[in-house]
């Protein structure tokens, strides 16, 4: 792999600045954002005087404690526009989620605010490592999914040469990769493995590619796929974490000479980690839900977003500025089987350690017997015959006995036949009868 370190010049000087002078940037700029939203949003001053708090009230980072949360169903309750700070005719540019559950959540940029965006996402290409000049295949989704055009945008600011291929027409991915020589490629992990099967069915070498790294996110992966993903492209593999509700993607990222963790961009967006079931502040260090409030945002402040991630907060190391631990899962992924809690990427752990096994799986859930049963459909590697299978099978579901705690059944199809995605995967698929 080549080495991608960052050289002098590289880095914005906010991101090497001392703990002091960011602190001391974030209480400015909370102030003003508190301010913001309560002059300008009417459902922040219900919430703020319901809860008896002011902006004034804020003098220290701790203060922020004591405004109330924000969480899903209130960008629902307000749709489309009610928490826009700003005129409507200000706002040059809207997303929204897919809103496969009830009403869509839409967010709006202004102007500045796309250039605030933008900059963050130069910021995580950088500590990606590319550079000016470099080109970037882009394909995470286009339209009202931030991944696509939020990735560009900031592309285009750190001066790389972007290609907008967006999800889908796999062929055709390998195909732009070789032709354009790709430096980079920004994807979601799930169908960044799709893409290395369409390697192997055209012939062709992956790690022969031209790629030095892949950015990966919009949803959960672990450190056993980061490897299986080097490995397989001989390139860097690094995390970029966002949402939609905070600004997109770049919110955090990894730099790809520590990949310890995603420092959280702080001088924008405020995290704090907070005890899932109580609300109360937690400790750097400590897991719990990830919670962030924009510190300069125009048209859509956010203040303590409940984002439902669970992971924890560390100190910074290749930047100042904090970083979040890997995201293990969302609360809302969590799978409660016969009281033991277990996440999708618990089992993605254990399918990396067995070789006859490929890393695609999704997950079935059904209630024979009035007892949830948990099935992990996976595919069978290509080479090993199909005498393989049940030793496969049995290999994963001992591993995910003694590893996770959970008793699993394991159905080994053919390589090709678990549900692809061109996008974000979908893991659980819930077949158990609805509670009336
Ligand atoms: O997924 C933004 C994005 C696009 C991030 C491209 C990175 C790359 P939403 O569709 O609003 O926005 O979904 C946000 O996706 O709350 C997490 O649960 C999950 N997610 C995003 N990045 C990561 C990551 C985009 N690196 C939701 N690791 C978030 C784990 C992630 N989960």
């Amino acid at each position: 792999m080549k080495d991608l370190s960052p050289k002098p010049g590289d880095l914005d000087p906010i991101e090497t600045a001392s703990r002091d002078e960011i602190g001391a940037l974030q209480l400015q700029r909370m102030k003003w954002s508190l301010r913001h939203a309560y002059d300008n949003v009417p459902f922040y001053k219900k919430a703020f005087d319901e809860a008896g708090v002011h902006p004034d009230d804020l003098t220290s980072l701790s203060d922020l404690a004591k405004f109330p949360f924000t969480v899903k169903q209130d960008l629902r309750d307000h749709y489309p526009f009610g928490l826009f700070a700003v005129p409507r005719q200000q706002i040059a540019r809207i997303h929204a989620s897919s809103g496969t559950t009830g009403q869509p959540t839409v967010v709006g940029y202004t102007k500045n605010d796309l250039e605030m965006w933008h900059s963050v996402v130069a910021r995580s290409l950088r500590a990606s490592g590319l550079r000016a000049g470099d080109v970037l295949h882009n394909a995470y989704g286009y339209g009202l999914f931030t991944g696509g055009m939020g990735v560009h945008g900031g592309a285009e600011a750190a001066g790389l040469t972007v290609v907008p291929v967006s999800g889908g027409m796999t062929q055709r991915q390998v195909r732009l990769i070789e032709d354009f020589k790709a430096d980079g490629i920004t994807v979601t992990p799930s169908y960044a493995l799709s893409i290395l099967d369409e390697y192997a069915k055209q012939g062709l070498d992956p790690r022969d590619s031209p790629l030095k790294v892949g950015i990966f996110g919009a949803e959960p992966w672990t450190n056993a796929m980061r490897k299986e993903i080097e490995d397989a492209f001989d390139m860097h593999a690094v995390d970029i974490y966002g949402l939609s509700e905070v600004i997109g993607p770049g919110v955090a990222n990894e730099c790809v000479e520590t990949k310890d963790g995603l420092h959280v961009w702080e001088d924008h967006f405020y995290p704090e980690i907070i005890d899932p079931e109580t609300g109360e502040v937690l400790p750097d260090g400590e897991l719990g839900e990830l919670v962030f409030t924009s510190l300069t945002k125009e048209a859509f402040p956010i203040i303590r977003y409940r984002t439902r991630d669970l992971t924890r907060l560390l100190p910074g190391t290749a930047r100042s500025m904090r970083r979040m631990e890997k995201v293990t899962g969302r609360s809302d992924d969590m799978i409660i089987l016969r009281g033991v809690n277990v996440f999708p990427t618990q089992i993605e752990e254990q399918l990396m350690e067995v070789p006859a096994l490929a890393p695609h799986f999704q997950i079935e859930l059904t209630r024979p017997d009035r007892m949830d049963l948990m099935t992990v459909h996976v595919e069978l590697a290509e080479g090993p015959s199909a005498d393989a299978r049940d030793a496969a099978a049995k290999s994963l579901s001992g591993k995910v006995k003694s590893n996770v705690g959970i008793s699993v059944k394991v159905n080994v199809t053919d390589p090709g036949q678990v549900a692809r995605s061109e996008g974000k995967a979908v893991r659980i698929v819930d077949n158990r009868p609805k509670e009336n």
